[in-house]
């Protein structure tokens, strides 16, 4: 029956919205609304997925960071409880030691942290602030428009984590087409599967030469765990495989959505643009990682014993949705979160996440998107977009958000 007041009936009006929340098209940049709404109600409330599943989803930053850092959650998408992936479409997966629970992602993890760290990544600077300058010298060679994605978004972190992983850069056709499907939401299982197993096959390949000839990159070191007997071959190439789509697929939308957020909010370009203060830089890096927030379909977790949160019980076997990217905007941590504010002190972000799983790639990240956005501003002071705002094609149908395309001329 329906309720006379509204006319919806009883069972629908107490109905979990559906997650995820559409975003206004008026603001590429920011959460969908209802997120903000549900925050201001309280830190946790159930949604439902595709699937009618009804996880909580977790909206609050303080009540985000207790969960993503409590033993009690797990990150293994065979546990009972498992909030499944954003579609129908969407499929299953298991990408190594991202959806593992400690000791195990513990040990995996810790076999590749090495050139993460951030002595390691500061080595590599000169070499990405060359990589950097010839793309750009390339583009003012040429005509504008161009797409800044396809022209430089795209080419310098695939570069960068193909030197440092030894994956020839000659083959990023093969391997970023691939990617592009497997990251994409409306992807059929069997579409996914293909592209996983082609980019798969395609390293376990190049493992199996550096088994037998070694050389000074990272797969050679993940090899050597199999000739230690630490991996198998198929670990060692689901490791691969993580690092390689981590390595790229998110900081080039980061270059992309960020330039173009940047060119949609003159005063902070302007800002950046005129600085010579390494310290604003990387202030700006990280208020843009706050800002954007690009992995905006939430950290998915089964929790494996009751936790209570508040006068609130999450049930073992239940699931849970921290979703950052309202987090990053939550007013009790960040005054006035809607502003993108490149002088804010930014830092405590979660956009790396947290917890155990905080993305092991962030010093990487950081200095590629330092030296980005410390150069690219400067060196074409004119850069613009080359279409109007609303032909932008965004990624609402991906799990990392950014753009398609960024038409740009200068
Ligand atoms: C702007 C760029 C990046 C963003 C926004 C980002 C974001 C994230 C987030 C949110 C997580 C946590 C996942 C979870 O808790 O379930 C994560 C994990 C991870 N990231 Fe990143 N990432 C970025 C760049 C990179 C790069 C360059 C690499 C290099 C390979 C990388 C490698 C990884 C790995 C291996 C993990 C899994 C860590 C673990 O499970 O212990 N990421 N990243």
């Amino acid at each position: 029956m329906a309720d006379t007041a509204t006319g919806i009936a009883p069972q629908a009006q107490d109905a979990a919205p559906e997650f995820p929340m559409p975003r206004q098209s008026r603001c590429p940049f920011d959460p969908p609304p209802a997120l903000k709404d549900l925050q201001e109600q309280g830190p946790l409330t159930k949604v439902r997925l595709w699937d009618g599943s009804e996880p909580w989803l977790v909206t609050r930053y303080a009540e985000q960071r207790a969960i993503l850092g409590d033993p009690r959650v797990s990150a293994d998408t065979d546990q009972p409880g498992y909030p499944t992936k954003a579609s129908p479409e969407a499929g299953e997966g298991k990408l190594s030691f991202i959806m593992m629970d400690d000791p195990e992602h513990a040990r995996l993890r810790r076999m590749v942290t090495a050139p993460f760290a951030i002595k390691k990544v500061e080595a590599l600077r000169p070499a990405v602030q060359r990589i950097v300058d010839g793309l750009i010298d390339d583009m003012l060679a040429g005509p504008g428009p161009v797409d800044l994605v396809d022209v430089f978004a795209l080419p310098i972190p695939s570069l960068v984590i193909c030197e440092l992983l030894g994956v020839p850069y000659e083959e990023h056709e093969f391997f970023q087409e691939h990617t592009k499907t497997m990251v994409r939401t409306t992807a059929t299982p069997e579409e996914r599967g293909v592209a996983t197993r082609e980019v798969a096959g395609y390293l376990a390949g190049l493992l199996g030469k550096r088994l037998a000839e070694p050389k000074d990159d990272l797969l050679s070191s993940i090899a050597g765990r199999i000739t230690a007997g630490e991996l198998t071959h198929q670990q060692a190439t689901e490791m691969a495989l993580l690092l390689l789509i981590a390595g790229h697929e998110t900081t080039a939308n980061m270059i992309a959505l960020g330039t173009l957020a940047l060119l949609q909010h003159p005063d902070q370009l302007a800002l950046l643009r005129e600085t010579d203060d390494p310290k604003l830089v990387a202030s700006a890096v990280e208020e843009l990682l706050r800002y954007l927030h690009i992995t905006h379909l939430g950290r998915r977790r089964a929790v494996t014993e009751d936790i209570e949160i508040g006068d609130q019980v999450i049930k073992a076997g239940e699931g849970v949705i921290m979703v950052n990217e309202i987090g990053n905007r939550d007013p009790e941590v960040f005054a006035d979160p809607d502003r993108l504010d490149i002088t804010r002190d930014a830092r405590r972000h979660v956009a790396f996440g947290f917890g155990v799983h905080q993305c092991l790639g962030q010093p990487l990240a950081r200095m590629e998107l330092q030296v980005v956005y410390g150069t690219l501003y400067k060196r074409i002071p004119t850069l613009k977009l080359a279409c109007a705002l609303e032909d932008v094609r965004f990624k609402t149908d991906a799990f990392i958000y950014g753009v398609h395309e960024l038409p740009v001329t200068w």
